[in-house]
């Protein structure tokens, strides 16, 4: 059996791991599938380098083969902050109002992508599987296959794939899904953005599509499209769970909430995480039970992200105002109902703090899937669970219907739920706890990777 070769923007190099939030979830789940298969995670290191030499940087550690390279200012200018990060991110999650299009981030992501191809190429053997992941690295399969890879080739998208009359709106829109359909298998969070993208191939490319199997026909090639939900490394979670960090992360929000409930989100600094709309809702909740301001106190734990792109410091200058304007409206001498915290924590010190919140807050306006949220339910003590809002707008939502669903551009349905969540006996809270629970112990990333891996392993035959 060959290796498995893993391809995506970032990689998590040893010095960066542990460290989850700012890195999102793909880092940790990726690291996790080499650990099992053994490999290479080929991508960008991070770093910022006009060295053209070409070279790649390898580290081994922890049974996992790292091969990195460096981008130009230029690169990380069009490519990531660019076309990535400004037409494709907002476009994906539905927002066309923050959709920059200009010809020259589009000639970088192509630039960037054959730069990808150029440099993994050599590394790879003729039994590999290779597995590209996420909206950055669309073309690669491609651009590979024009190099004279035979090898199977499976592509998997992190974040949503949006309706056809939004994706339309994409110069070159057939162009890009074209190179798509270079791969042998792609992967989807959730049925939703599997429905949507076979949508597109049938309407606007004319393939035909099978809805049933997800297999599309176009141009003499065939290939297979299956939604695969992403789960959490769940062993290594719980195991994080026993560490001494986990147990001091929990006492010290205890001890510092005292006889307050807390009640917790973690997220990415971004806009579609639905930040400054959720704290709108933290505001009505004390609008309308005033009462009730001294039973809660909000944690954000909000690690900065794609500084360089406009619209995420627009964002992050609007969750300061509003977290400032409650803060100063609602704190007294001893209390401050809104903690703001620009920074990331280990894996190990967010399960504390998950185990120490009686609420869990999710209600980003569009995710493809969203592993905060099984990360929240896996931290809690199975006797005495908390409860998890989740935004009905989350991959996850799919398949956790027992969390308490809001849409999360209502304040009022923010504020409902979180008086639901804060009054919901035990017996309902545990109730829903072991409905969810199941699911993300068993659909594990362990169960992701496998499932993907064989499935790209047979497709074709
Ligand atoms: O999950 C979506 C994603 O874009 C990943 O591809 C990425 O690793 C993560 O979010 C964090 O984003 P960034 O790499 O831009 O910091």
């Amino acid at each position: 059996m060959g290796r498995l070769v893993v391809i995506s923007n970032r990689v998590a190099v040893p010095k960066a791991r542990g460290v989850a939030g700012a890195q999102g979830g793909l880092a940790g789940a990726l690291n996790s599938a080499l650990k099992d298969y053994g490999g290479i995670w080929f991508g960008w290191s991070g770093q910022e380098s006009d060295d053209r030499t070409g070279n790649i940087n390898m580290q081994r550690h922890d049974g996992v083969t790292t091969a990195t390279i460096d981008l130009s200012t230029r690169d990380i200018d069009e490519y990531y902050n660019g076309y990535a990060n400004s037409t494709l991110w907002p476009l994906f999650h539905y927002r066309l109002d923050l959709t920059e299009y200009e010809r020259e981030t589009g000639k970088g992501y192509e630039r960037v992508n054959e730069r990808f191809a150029e440099s993994v190429t050599p590394l790879i053997e003729q039994d590999d599987l290779v597995w590209v992941h996420d909206y950055h690295l669309i073309p690669l399969g491609a651009r590979l296959r024009e190099r004279g890879l035979k090898n199977r080739i499976g592509f998997f998208l992190h974040i949503p794939w949006p309706p056809t009359r939004l994706f339309v709106s994409l110069p070159f829109h057939e162009r890009l899904v074209r190179t798509m359909l270079e791969y042998d298998l792609i992967g989807f969070q959730s049925d939703e953005w599997l429905e949507s993208f076979l949508h597109y191939c049938r309407k606007e490319l004319g393939a035909e599509v099978d809805d049933a199997t997800g297999v599309i026909s176009f141009e003499g090639r065939t290939v297979e499209a299956r939604a695969y939900p992403i789960g959490i490394d769940w062993e290594h979670f719980q195991k994080q769970g026993e560490s001494e960090d986990a147990k001091g992360a929990e006492q010290r929000l205890v001890s510092s909430t005292r006889n307050r409930c807390a009640m917790i989100g973690v997220d990415r600094l971004d806009y579609s995480k639905g930040l400054p709309e959720r704290i709108d809702g933290i505001g009505r909740f004390f609008d309308q039970y005033p009462d009730r301001v001294r039973d809660l106190v909000y944690i954000q734990v909000a690690p900065p992200s794609r500084e360089d792109v406009e619209s995420y410091q627009q964002i992050r200058a609007l969750l300061e105002q509003k977290t400032g304007q409650i803060n100063g409206a609602r704190s007294e001498v001893d209390l401050v109902p809104i903690r703001y915290v620009n920074r990331g924590y280990s894996h190990a010190e967010l399960y504390g703090f998950f185990r120490a919140s009686k609420i869990g807050l999710v209600t980003p306006l569009r995710d493809g899937m969203n592993l905060v949220a099984k990360e929240y339910l896996a931290a809690q003590d199975p006797k005495d669970p908390g409860v998890l809002i989740l935004s009905r707008f989350a991959g996850a939502a799919q398949q956790m219907s027992e969390a308490v669903l809001v849409n999360p551009h209502s304040p009022d349905d923010l504020s409902h739920a979180i008086k639901t969540a804060l009054d919901m006996p035990l017996e309902d809270r545990k109730h829903r706890y072991e409905a969810m629970v199941a699911t993300i112990r068993d659909d594990n990333v362990q169960a992701w990777t496998k499932q993907f891996c064989d499935d790209l392993r047979g497709s074709g035959d």
